[in-house]
């Protein structure tokens, strides 16, 4: 048993309802709500499939969230055995208050190939194929990177476009960025989505980073593996509680910095389902009473990227 192409649409199907529970509170002024609507379908849904799995991302420790909590058993328990990360709802905000870019999100790998992260922030940084492997790195200071970036793509400085969420924390960044008349993409949230800005030209974002969730940095890794993109993270820790959290998940090295293959290893699905409209997909249309969702698919071992339509009664 392996995870060949007809998981895939069974976990399309899986965001696609997570996504269209959430979208009843699209504009509600409710993140809580939409979060969980998003949580108790997938999770209802997850418990259908003849799968073994076990949720080494989710809504957190189980002293934390009685749902889809860390080292929760999904599926019927017959199948193969696999690890699950989610993020029903990312992007709250977003469908709280009925801006684009809210996604449903879940990823796949084989027993012991997905990195189990602890809730904190990471450092990220994430650019395009085709790039040679040295060129940037997360302990390169900014300028660095950027000339190296330059140099790489054969694009003038001020031709480069960088994605990051705009945040106090990143004042001296964007400040550098500035200096050096790179072209800024600032997102007020969703940096799985940013991240994936780096996987296809049109998007014409070359280079994602800065200070996010961990969580989310394991979700968008595992999509930018399929597409063949780069990706470095480093988690931060900032209190005795999340030190002790991270111990306890096996992270011995707390300043370890990351690659891509330490964090997905061997094949992996992944699936975002638009909530509302956003750069990556669109959001759920009720139509003739029928939901059309959009679902971006990436398979590892097909090096399949794509985007899924379904009509869900
Ligand atoms: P939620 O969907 O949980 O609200 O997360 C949205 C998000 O923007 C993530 O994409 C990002 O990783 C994180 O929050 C950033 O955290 P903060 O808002 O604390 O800077």
């Amino acid at each position: 048993m392996s995870l060949n192409k007809k998981y895939i649409d069974l976990f399309a199907n899986i965001t696609s309802k997570g996504a269209i529970s959430a979208s009843n509170f699209i504009g509600k002024k409710d993140k809580i709500s939409a979060d969980q609507a998003a949580v108790n379908a997938m999770r209802s849904e997850l418990n259908k499939l003849d799968i073994n799995g076990k949720v080494v991302i989710g809504e957190g420790e189980l002293d934390q969230a009685p749902m889809l909590y860390i080292g929760e058993k999904v599926g019927t328990g017959h199948g193969l055995n696999v690890d699950i990360a989610v993020d029903p709802l990312e992007g709250t905000n977003f469908v709280a208050n009925n801006m684009p870019g809210g996604l449903s999100v879940i990823s796949i790998a084989e027993e012991g190939n997905l990195f189990k992260a602890p809730e904190t922030y990471m450092n990220k940084i994430a650019y395009g194929k085709n790039l040679p492997n040295d060129a940037i790195d997360l302990d390169f200071s900014i300028t660095k990177n950027i000339k190296n970036l330059s140099d790489a793509t054969n694009k003038k400085v001020e031709n480069l476009t960088v994605c990051i969420l705009d945040r106090p924390r990143h004042k001296d960044i964007i400040n550098e960025l500035i200096k050096l008349k790179v072209n800024l993409k600032l997102i007020t949230d969703g940096d799985i989505s940013g991240a994936l800005l780096v996987t296809n030209e049109k998007y014409n974002v070359d280079l994602f980073l800065g200070i996010g969730g961990g969580p989310e940095g394991v979700l968008a890794a595992c999509a930018l593996d399929a597409f063949g993109c780069k990706f470095q993270g480093r988690f931060i820790f900032k209190t005795t509680n999340e030190v002790e959290r991270a111990k306890k998940m096996g992270i011995s090295d707390l300043k370890k910095k990351y690659n891509l293959n330490e964090i997905i290893k061997g094949d992996s699905i992944f699936c975002a389902t638009g909530i509302t409209s956003g750069d990556l997909v669109d959001g759920v249309v009720l139509k003739d009473k029928k939901y059309l969702t959009e679902t971006l698919v990436t398979h590892k071992h097909s090096s399949m990227t794509k985007i899924i339509v379904k009509e869900i009664l």
